[in-house]
């Protein structure tokens, strides 16, 4: 068991940032009123709309297990509002081999628009660092509002997401039958189902990780201050022919803007969630969602970027694809963290790592056996061996999921290849079946 709400704040930011008239320090997220001030601030660091009492609530139930940090400056007119906010927790991130490693994620990073590029940020993601090195977490992860922020700091993107766009005058369903039922159920069922398949599933799929009870309510709908949004929610679920429930779907149809507005015929339906446990259900809530009536375009933003559905339809150009980095991960421990994980190919390979922060530097032994098991050892920088590849923990990091080739960071120059054929050896091992994916944002 982590303790990672009693560990300290990070005394060298803490230091930094006083140096600067600034003061780190953690909030007690039991006292109400402290936390809600830095819920505030957090929105608004989003530009969120001012919150409602009722989301305040939702979210002071909702994530006060987290470590909680705030950054205050007691020269600002509302001294008791903190201009920086980050928080953390440890969770299990799934990684192929339908195992997982824990993983130190990160969020609500935010520094008040009236004080940016003073090095606050740059203060509270060391901070963040150091702390999950020091609880002996092996990597730590994130999601992003912009691709240009974390690169410096040692991440890097390792699953990807698609925004799909899917024209259904034009694509017809070619896939398997599904023999299964469909039935509506509402937001709240979906609600309580969805958090229990996606807890059996989601070791199914490297970039996983568990999604906390706020988030499902605010996908479902059931907390948040977009009504509108919330009141077009339905919400079926997938029963195989034996009455098990093995899929889910959330979406709304709303009508078409521009220049289809008012033509009845034209609506879009949005897929807010779908989960599966078996391809039947996959089969069947695709088909389902892509042959409602009087619409005749289907948005699925945030699947994967290998989704099967688009070998199912008639027409694969019928499907406009917009993939994006989404789950950024930082390697601190290359030994715990490349150990975490089954390879594709047995092989050997020596990493040269390169970390400006150094977490990560040195060379790196890793053998992978005919399982597919692998086994690293640290060469204490010796540099007696030849490395087989040269590369910097950002590389390290986007690899490891298996999610972005060797070959290609080796071709985009991002991979040194010491001993030559090194990066297509790398490439077999590491490469997963089916890319990474992460469902949700955190
Ligand atoms: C992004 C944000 C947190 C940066 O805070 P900040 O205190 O101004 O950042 P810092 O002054 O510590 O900058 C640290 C480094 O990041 C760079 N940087 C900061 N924001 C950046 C951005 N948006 N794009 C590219 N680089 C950025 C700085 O140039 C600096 O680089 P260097 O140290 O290598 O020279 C702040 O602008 C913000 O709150 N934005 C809105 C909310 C948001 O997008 N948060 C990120 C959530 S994932």
């Amino acid at each position: 068991m982590i303790d990672y709400l009693a560990t300290p704040i990070d005394p060298t930011s803490t230091e930094a940032l006083s140096m600067k008239g600034l003061h780190l320090a953690l909030v007690d997220t039991s006292h109400h009123a402290e936390f809600e001030t830095w819920l505030r601030a957090d929105i608004r660091g989003f530009h969120g709309a001012e919150p409602t009492s009722e989301n305040i609530a939702a979210n002071i139930a909702g994530v006060a297990d987290r470590r909680t940090t705030g950054v205050w400056d007691a020269s600002a007119l509302d001294a008791g509002v903190p201009v920086a906010t980050v928080s953390s927790w440890p969770l299990e991130l799934t990684v192929p081999g339908h195992r997982h490693v824990k993983a130190w994620a990160i969020s609500s990073v935010t520094v008040a628009p009236t004080h940016r590029r003073r090095g606050i940020a740059r203060a509270l993601l060391e901070a963040e660092l150091r702390t999950a090195r020091s609880l002996g977490i092996p990597l730590a992860t994130l999601t992003v509002s912009e691709s240009t922020i974390y690169g410096r700091f040692g991440f890097a993107p390792a699953a990807f997401a698609n925004n799909l766009t899917i024209d259904t005058r034009r694509a017809h369903w070619v896939g398997p039958e599904a023999s299964g039922r469909l039935n509506f159920i509402t937001p709240a069922q979906f609600r309580t189902e969805i958090a229990q398949m996606h807890d059996r599933v989601r070791l199914t799929s490297a970039g996983q990780i568990p999604v906390w009870g706020k988030r499902w309510d605010e996908i479902s709908g059931l907390t948040g201050d977009d009504k509108e949004h919330s009141t077009r929610l339905r919400a079926v679920r997938y029963d195989d022919l034996s009455g098990a429930l093995t899929g889910l779907a959330l979406y709304r149809v709303t009508e078409a803007q521009g220049e289809s507005a008012g033509d009845f015929s034209q609506h879009v339906l949005t897929i807010e969630y779908l989960c599966h446990e078996t391809d039947e259900a996959y089969a069947g809530l695709w088909r389902y969602l892509l042959e409602v009536d009087l619409v005749s375009r289907v948005r699925a933003p945030h699947r994967s970027v290998d989704e099967p559905v688009q070998w199912q339809l008639s027409d694969s150009r019928a499907i406009a694809q917009s993939p994006w980095d989404h789950l950024w991960l930082r390697i601190l421990d290359v030994t715990a963290t490349l150990e975490s994980r089954t390879y594709s190919a047995p092989g050997r390979c020596i990493l040269r790592v390169q970390d400006d922060l150094g977490y990560a530097t040195g060379d790196y032994l890793l053998e992978v056996d005919a399982a597919g098991s692998g086994q690293v050892r640290a060469m204490d920088g010796s540099r007696d061996a030849t490395a087989s590849v040269s590369l910097d923990v950002n590389a390290l990091s986007a690899l490891f999921l298996g999610g972005t080739s060797a070959a290609m960071l080796a071709a985009a120059g991002l991979i040194a290849e010491d001993e030559s054929g090194s990066a297509a050896v790398l490439e077999s091992m590491f490469h997963s079946p089916r890319a990474p994916w992460l469902s949700v944002w955190f």
